[in-house]
């Protein structure tokens, strides 16, 4: 009753497929299958207790951690099928990554392989699930390697790890599900950030956020505090100041947000602009951050650029970085484009060092 006068997601991809008259449907192909992927994990999510999949996962031999050592929720694995069944069939996909899964997913051998590769994590904030908070899904399109396509199927080779090591410019796509008190798809295809929310009546997406605009400056940011003391000394100072409040160097007052589910965090930063730091810190040497590249910084990022925002190491923009392995981790800092930018300028400044000298101290005009 409320959508009949909206554009539905299937209209809007082939109304934006008309800027390409030579691009055939496998793209648009592409995106409806994952979009039915997360109306089918925005089900699961919302039947909860009832539906028999809150908790963690187990097999006969106990509890399953993933690749990067995490305890998998039942609603890991099921979300991550989930994405696999909707996606492998059409001929669209050359191979799949997910966090959940070690190795890429191949294609199986009776269905056609496509010239798209799909990284994802199926649910992200899945710690949040069995205490009824938002969660999400996020998802980067890339192309697949150029040698597969001058093969017949039968002599292609395997998609490997290197296939998906593209930095996050080269994506086509990226986009999220976010499974809130609503569920919205918000996309890009290069062409802006388009946000839909999920018609319960109709079982459709429907274009409700047009050409999303974040904000470039803001009064609010969101880490977790309970690692300042790991932080390095460009976030401490950061931090520092925006807590100092109105009598501080930034002269305003900032609001703290934290939900730990970073598509839930990326999706309020969209709405009304913010910043969000998950920076690499000092708490575990082998882990250089907390997020992974391939398939939470890198959509994020295309995602946040397109709407007029940053995304960053803290150094430099995520868009750039080469990764390295698939499950790569690294330090992350998005959303309003003046504070991104402020938080890139503290990394660049050489290190504060403690001084007595009240000449040197951080605001004198004789900075070490
Ligand atoms: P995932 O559930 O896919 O492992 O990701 C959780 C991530 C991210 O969504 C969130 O921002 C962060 O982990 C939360 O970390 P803390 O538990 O350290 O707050
Ligand atoms: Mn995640
Ligand atoms: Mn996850």
């Amino acid at each position: 009753m409320l959508s009949n006068h909206r554009t539905t997601l299937t209209q809007f991809l082939i109304e934006e497929r008309r800027r390409f008259p030579l691009a055939g449907g496998d793209f648009n192909a592409l995106i409806l299958d994952i979009a039915i992927a997360c109306k089918a994990i925005a089900r699961a999510v919302a039947f909860g207790e009832l539906g028999g999949v809150m908790g963690n996962h187990a097999t006969e031999q106990g509890g399953t951690v993933n690749v990067q050592g995490e305890v998998q929720k039942k609603l890991d694995v099921l979300s991550n099928a989930v994405f696999i069944r909707r996606t492998e069939w059409a001929g669209n996909l050359a191979g799949l990554a997910s966090e959940e899964m070690d190795q890429p997913y191949q294609i199986p051998k009776q269905h056609p392989r496509g010239k798209y590769l799909l990284v994802f994590d199926p649910l992200d904030g899945s710690s949040n699930i069995d205490v009824n908070v938002s969660v999400g899904s996020i998802f980067s399109v890339l192309r697949s390697p150029k040698d597969l396509d001058d093969m017949p199927r039968d002599q292609q080779r395997d998609v490997v790890e290197a296939d998906f090591l593209q930095p996050g410019s080269l994506q086509v796509a990226a986009g999220y599900a976010l499974y809130g008190p609503t569920t919205m798809l918000v996309l890009t295809v290069g062409n802006g950030v388009n946000g839909f929310t999920l018609d319960p009546n109709l079982g459709e997406f429907m274009l409700t956020h047009p050409l999303m605009q974040i904000p470039e400056d803001t009064q609010e940011f969101a880490i977790n505090a309970s690692n300042s003391r790991f932080w390095e000394t460009p976030i401490k100072r950061y931090v520092d100041e925006c807590l100092a409040g109105k009598t501080g160097p930034r002269a305003k007052d900032f609001n703290t947000r934290w939900i730990a589910s970073m598509v839930a965090e990326a999706h309020r930063i969209l709405m009304r602009g913010g910043v969000f730091m998950y920076p690499r810190d000092t708490k575990d040497p082998g882990k250089p951050g907390r997020l992974r590249l391939l398939y939470e910084a890198n959509p994020v990022g295309m995602i946040m650029e397109q709407a007029g925002g940053r995304a960053s190491t803290g150094e430099r923009a995520v868009l750039g970085v080469q990764p390295d392995s698939l499950h790569q981790r690294i330090g992350l800092v998005f959303g309003s484009r003046n504070e991104v930018e402020r938080i890139e300028r503290y990394h660049a400044e050489p290190v504060h060092v403690e001084s007595d000298n009240p000449l040197f101290a951080v605001r004198s005009l004789f900075r070490n």
